[in-house]
């Protein structure tokens, strides 16, 4: 049928989708540069950040963890206070806001009905909103002041993968941009340093044999799993659960590995698999003290590290990529992991049970 061509030779979307991310990356970085090669925004958004006192990311699953690496850029880069938020919170519980906030909406379909009713209040409050999708058209950008785009092309798997790399990309431009227009100094090249992450990213792809083994390795017996990190590492660590209970139904929770100590600690038996991230230089040496505590009670821990940090007994180091831009590739072997621990149990790993591509209801 048409799904079949579509998938082409893949045997799952999931897996084309996670192969098209630096063909993704590519595209980004070309629609959203002028003729020469600098990184350009829709200048009425730029009018509306800079005017801004405080931004406010509102999204759901892995969107939202995508702002959470959004939010830790924009702060960096934009030097501009932001806060991100579940939208199913958001609505019921909503926070003091800053006298003059800008509400940006990250959502891959443009329809989830959580973030879709805090559009709603806030427009209804006076406030504007800028809607980043993957879905030109969608409620979400269609109700919003100003949209920018993912161009990820169709994400058809249920658990997202190229939609979170596209809106950390995205995140990234709008940081560089606004930090440009700001008159703030730039000390980093992202065209540049956005094309070695695409390269990194292809050298991951063409190294899926290595994540296959270690799912096989760590998560064939497994009924429950940990993701550990520390900063950046660690929104990615909860993206990596994600990923893992959403298709293999393995428990899999993503913890900051300061906070092990305070209670998770408890959960870890002889051959738990801990699964850990280190791309942060000040953040490998506290981490891999977590992995110590975590080993010492039996844990099996997998360190994912990247070149430069890694140390003795690490399972996977990553390429080197600009320590902002890290969760655009550590995530790679997260969504291989996720996807083949799925395989191996025989999950249907594009329809994954309890779940859907968007939720339109709240
Ligand atoms: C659903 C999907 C998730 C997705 C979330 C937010 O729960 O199963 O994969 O991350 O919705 O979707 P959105 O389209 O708003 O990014």
């Amino acid at each position: 049928d048409a799904s079949d061509i579509e998938k082409g030779t893949y045997p799952h979307y999931m897996l084309k989708e996670i192969d098209e991310q630096p063909f993704v990356i590519r595209t980004i970085i070309q629609k959203y540069s002028n003729d020469n090669g600098e990184l350009v925004i829709d200048q009425n958004i730029l009018g509306a950040i800079n005017q801004a006192d405080r931004l406010y990311i509102i999204a759901a699953g892995t969107s939202y963890h995508a702002g959470m690496v959004g939010k830790n850029i924009i702060e960096r880069l934009a030097k501009i206070p932001t806060e991100v938020h579940v939208a199913s919170e958001f609505g019921y519980n909503m926070p003091l806001l800053s006298e003059k906030p800008l509400f940006i909406f990250i959502s891959q379909s443009g329809e989830t009905a959580d973030s879709r009713a805090v559009l709603v209040q806030i427009k209804k409050m006076g406030y504007q909103a800028l809607t980043i999708t993957n879905v030109p058209g969608s409620t979400l950008s269609r109700e919003a002041d100003y949209t920018l785009l993912l161009h990820a092309g169709p994400e058809i798997a249920v658990a997202s993968t190229k939609a979170y790399t596209a809106q950390v990309a995205v995140l990234s431009i709008l940081a560089e941009v606004v930090a440009r227009s700001k008159g703030l100094p730039i000390d980093v090249d992202l065209v540049h340093e956005l094309g070695i992450v695409a390269s990194a990213m292809e050298e991951l792809c063409d190294t899926r044999d290595a994540f296959e083994q270690i799912a096989s390795d760590y998560l064939s017996f497994a009924r429950s799993s940990f993701f550990i990190g520390r900063t950046l590492d660690y929104a990615v660590c909860l993206e990596g659960a994600l990923k893992l209970k959403e298709i293999s139904y393995i428990q899999a929770e993503g913890f900051a590995g300061g906070e092990l100590k305070h209670g998770p600690i408890a959960l870890i038996e002889e051959g738990t698999p801990v699964f850990v991230l280190s791309t942060q230089e000040n953040v490998n040496l506290p981490i891999r003290g977590n992995v110590k505590e975590v080993a010492a009670r039996g844990a099996n821990a997998c360190i994912i590290s990247m070149k430069g940090l890694e140390m003795d007994g690490d399972r996977f180091v990553l390429p080197q990529v600009h320590e902002l831009l890290t969760p655009l590739i550590s995530v790679v072997p997260m969504q291989f992991i996720a996807y083949y621990a799925a395989l191996h149990r025989g999950c249907d790993v594009d329809k994954p049970r309890n779940l859907a591509k968007s939720v339109t209801v709240e």
